[in-house]
């Protein structure tokens, strides 16, 4: 018997084996006769030998049923070999025509085509193509599709796929056809159709050449109307990647599809973009302005990789965040354009910390280009797109706005219709620019969150600041090489509270960097890594006093967030008394009351640091003390401040439903303070929940006020949470915060609850939204999921368990909280590994499943 870690390695894929396709597939012609049970795919692939070899055409194949295979219009006897087909082609080009039937209904992995709702839809990254037909699936076979949709015209009255519109054709017997032809080649992972009973919200979008694009919203009809936000987000991607890089869109139609069943985000197929609904559909009623924003920027992301993964692709998996990185990048910037861009950043910065710093310190870090991978679907990771974003801004501030945009059009110009990799795009970023990226190319290889220490020594007038990197070893790599980071850094006088200078650009390239500061009138504070310009941690010694300081003066927003996030993790360290804190926190609510602080960023500065943050910092996370201090801080804050809380609700709630900055911070710093007076418990402060609840105007609104009373033991949590339930029944992505709300909740009975809701007639393991929002969100509550008896760990495993039989790539992601248990204590590292242990030795386990148990426990 071979273990399960042997088994793996014989199924891992490599990097340096990467060949060039045997085989080029020109052109594919599709024939699909839609069916929920049964679908017919007929393909004709003109395929030409690549290159002067004999091997023979091998095409991928995955649950498929093959009913003919024909070479040049000969039957042929070949057997597929598991998921492998091999033909023998004698010449150098062929035709080669197969019948598959595949079973939509079935299709629980939502990989292939599948049914969700009463629609059939395709998801094929990264590999569900070979699941419609027998292909080469890799994305460097490039191929011009033309593709016919047959069936059931009451069923299926709509027919999408990528490209533009072609012939439709009445048939006998109530059916019908339609006929697309993609006049751009690509990969087979960008292929997508669509049919079923939707509407659509339709628009136009004239492009700076004149071409006028038809964009069509497609969703159930009754929810039409909430389609607006993502259409104006839609025309305003449009615009903007025209502005800002010079892309045009290139076909006469936009399409996209809202689905309920979804395993990712959205995805990017050529002019066919699918979503999860949540990325589509918002209004006032439904959407949180979070929500709102993340609708922006998704259907912003899916669209800029028009350019960046559609026009030019990938040559191999390896090379995901050559697409992933950049368009993150890409939607970041255009997200922070949309107005308030310091919030953004903050957000932005907030997300790779939760997300990503703590996958670079565990077990799964891998570095933005892997090397190695069993399942590709486990490398869709905050490491792939969101460290992969960081690398690509660090360009951005290394060769300057010009800089970087002569390097994009050179990308553009050199590579548009290839599949390419990340190599060429730092190529062409050097060719462009002139600098020398050699060491700059580490950020691709070499896993790990770099950190930089800083000291300073002040003699006289004189400063000089040292600045020490260091990288400390990841799975696989026992030794790093030196990183070349862009480093802004500043001074704050202690005295004038003014910025000293010029901000200063740091290249930091070597192990020890020194700076010296002359003729400096006054003592000194360092302002570091000014809208984190590096994604590094930095250690620097700081008082508490200097701190609250920074947190009053620096002139770079993120960074004088960033003063306040260290003095709440200073204090949060420790049993002191948080005065330290409650003066800062009162300073910024007396900033922003004067008007010298937006109220949005006010919101956020004012934000405690998670649980989970907290943890991150210690080598052990220790569960109850951070709940314990964390509480106790909140405790603090909101009864010493509670006259100024009031002050901010009063003036900050009831904002109506604008969806301008103003209105959204004003949104955010009143929860905020909704939040700090039902802590500080006053029977006014359930009173002032409940009327916030009730006359909300917006789901901001409603939904904060839910999540203010949700940790309490009262009347109005139970009014509310039962209100929230009847009221927004039959909506799932509403539902979906219901869940959510109920699982974060930090209550000593939440654990129990999550058993009840798991038994709850609305869930289920089938909807991947519905997963993360009621097992995902239990996983990230630290205090309870963490329950020293294991518990939560023991319902994690079951979950994952049993949704691994109907989805690997949803059940893996659930390996990944577990993974982390080498940062806690003894005991509960040994309840976590033994769940591990539990889900590797299960039989029958999934691939996914097994590569995340097995790199977990190594
Ligand atoms: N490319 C899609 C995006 O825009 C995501 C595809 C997700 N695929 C997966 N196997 N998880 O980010
Ligand atoms: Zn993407």
């Amino acid at each position: 018997m071979l273990d399960a870690r042997t088994v793996l390695q014989m199924n891992e894929v490599r990097l340096s084996d990467y060949r060039p396709p045997d085989w080029l597939v020109p052109t594919v012609a599709l024939d699909v006769r839609l069916d929920v049970d049964r679908t017919l795919v007929t393909s004709r692939l003109t395929v030409t030998r690549n290159g002067d070899h004999r091997r023979p055409l091998r095409l991928d194949g995955q649950d498929l049923e093959t009913r003919r295979i024909l070479v040049d219009g000969a039957p042929v006897e070949a057997v597929p070999n598991g998921e492998e087909l091999v033909l023998a082609i004698p010449g150098d080009s062929a035709v080669v025509e197969i019948e598959v039937a595949i079973a939509p209904r079935t299709n629980t992995r939502l990989m292939g085509l599948y049914g969700s709702d009463d629609l059939l839809v395709t998801q094929c990254e990264a590999e569900g193509f070979r699941r419609i037909t027998w292909f080469p699936d890799r994305p460097d076979v490039l191929s011009l599709y033309t593709v016919r949709l047959e069936g059931d015209a009451a069923q299926f009255p709509i027919l999408l796929s990528n490209g533009d519109r072609g012939a439709a054709e009445t048939l006998d017997g109530g059916r019908h056809a339609v006929t697309w032809t993609d006049p751009w080649p690509k990969p087979s992972y960008l292929f997508a159709m669509v049919g079923g009973q939707l509407a659509a919200l339709r628009d136009e979008f004239v492009t700076m050449n004149g071409r006028r694009v038809e964009l069509a919203i497609w969703t159930a009809a009754a929810d039409v109307g909430r389609c607006s936000h993502a259409m104006a987000a839609l025309k305003a991607s449009m615009d903007w990647d025209e502005r800002i890089y010079g892309r045009e869109y290139d076909l006469d139609q936009f399409n996209i599809v809202a689905v309920s069943d979804f395993n990712a985000g959205a995805m990017e197929n050529k002019g066919l973009n699918v979503f999860n609904s949540k990325y589509i559909l918002a209004d006032s009623e439904t959407a949180t302005d979070a929500d709102f924003d993340a609708v922006a920027g998704v259907v912003a992301h899916e669209y800029f990789h028009n350019w960046t993964g559609n026009r030019v692709t990938c040559r191999d998996w390896f090379q995901l965040s050559l697409k992933e990185g950049l368009t993150v990048f890409r939607d970041q910037q255009f997200s922070a354009d949309q107005g308030s861009a310091a919030v953004r950043r903050i957000d932005d910065v907030r997300a790779l910390r939760a997300v990503q710093f703590p996958e670079d310190a565990g077990p799964h870090a891998h570095p933005i280009r892997p090397d190695h991978y069993v399942e590709i679907g486990n490398f869709y990771t905050a490491t792939v797109y969101n460290k992969g974003a960081e690398v690509i801004r660090m360009l951005h501030t290394l060769l300057g706005r010009d800089g970087f945009r002569r390097g994009t059009d050179l990308y553009f110009e050199r590579h548009d219709g290839q599949a390419v990799t990340c190599e060429d795009w730092v190529a062409a970023m050097e060719a462009a620019t002139g600098r020398n990226l050699t060491q700059f190319r580490r950020w691709y290889d070499q896993a790990g969150t770099p950190t930089v220490t800083v000291h300073m020594a002040r003699a006289g007038r004189q400063l000089t600041v040292n600045l020490a990197q260091s990288l400390a070893a990841t799975p696989g790599q026992p030794s790093k090489a030196m990183m070349h980071m862009p480093f802004r850094l500043a001074l704050i006088g202690r005295d004038s509270g003014r910025r000293i200078g010029d901000e200063r650009l740091v290249e930091l390239t070597a192990g020890e960097t020194r700076l010296v500061f002359e003729d400096l009138d006054e003592p000194v504070l360092l302002s570091l890594n000014r809208g984190f310009s590096a994604p590094v941690k930095v250690v620097a010694p700081a008082s508490r006093a200097d701190l609250a300081f920074l947190a009053g003066a620096d002139d770079d927003p993120f960074a004088r967030w960033e003063a306040m996030q260290r003095l709440s993790l200073d204090v949060l360290a420790t049993d002191d008394d948080p005065h330290e804190l409650v003066d800062a926190i009162a300073a910024t609510l007396a900033d922003g009351a004067a008007g010298r602080l937006d109220p949005a960023f006010v919101g956020e500065a004012v934000l405690l640091p998670t649980e989970a943050f907290i943890g991150d910092q210690a080598s052990v996370v220790d569960v109850e003390s951070i709940h314990r201090r964390r509480e106790a801080a909140r405790a603090a804050i909101a009864a010493v401040l509670e006259p100024q809380w009031w002050q901010a609700w009063h003036w900050h709630s009831g904002t109506g439903t604008a969806l301008n900055a103003g209105a959204k911070g004003a949104r955010r710093l009143a929860n905020v303070a909704l939040a700090y007076l039902v802590t500080a418990g006053s029977a006014e402060a359930l009173a002032a929940a409940r009327q916030q609840y009730d006359g909300a105007a917006t789901m901001t609104d409603r939904i904060g006020a839910l999540s203010a009373l949700i940790n309490t033991d009262t009347p109005e949590r139970d009014a509310c949470l039962a209100d929230f339930y009847d009221r927004f029944a039959g909506n799932g992505d509403v539902i979906d915060k219901w869940f959510t709300v109920q699982a974060l909740s930090t209550r000593a009975d939440t654990l129990e609850q999550v058993q009840v809701l798991l038994r709850h007639k609305d869930f289920t393991l089938h909807n991947p939204n519905r997963l993360r929002a009621l097992v995902g969100a239990f996983a990230a509550n630290q205090r309870r999921f963490h329950a020293a008896d294991g518990s939560g760990y023991r319902l994690l495993a079951d979950q994952l368990l049993a949704v691994d039989r109907i989805n690997p790539q949803s059940a893996a992601r659930l390996a990944v909280p577990l993974g982390r248990w080498q940062r806690f204590d003894a005991g509960r590292g040994a309840l976590m590994q033994a769940q591990l242990q539990r889900i590797a030795g299960t039989a029958g386990v999934s691939k996914d499943v097994m590569e995340m148990a097995t790199r977990a426990l190594a």
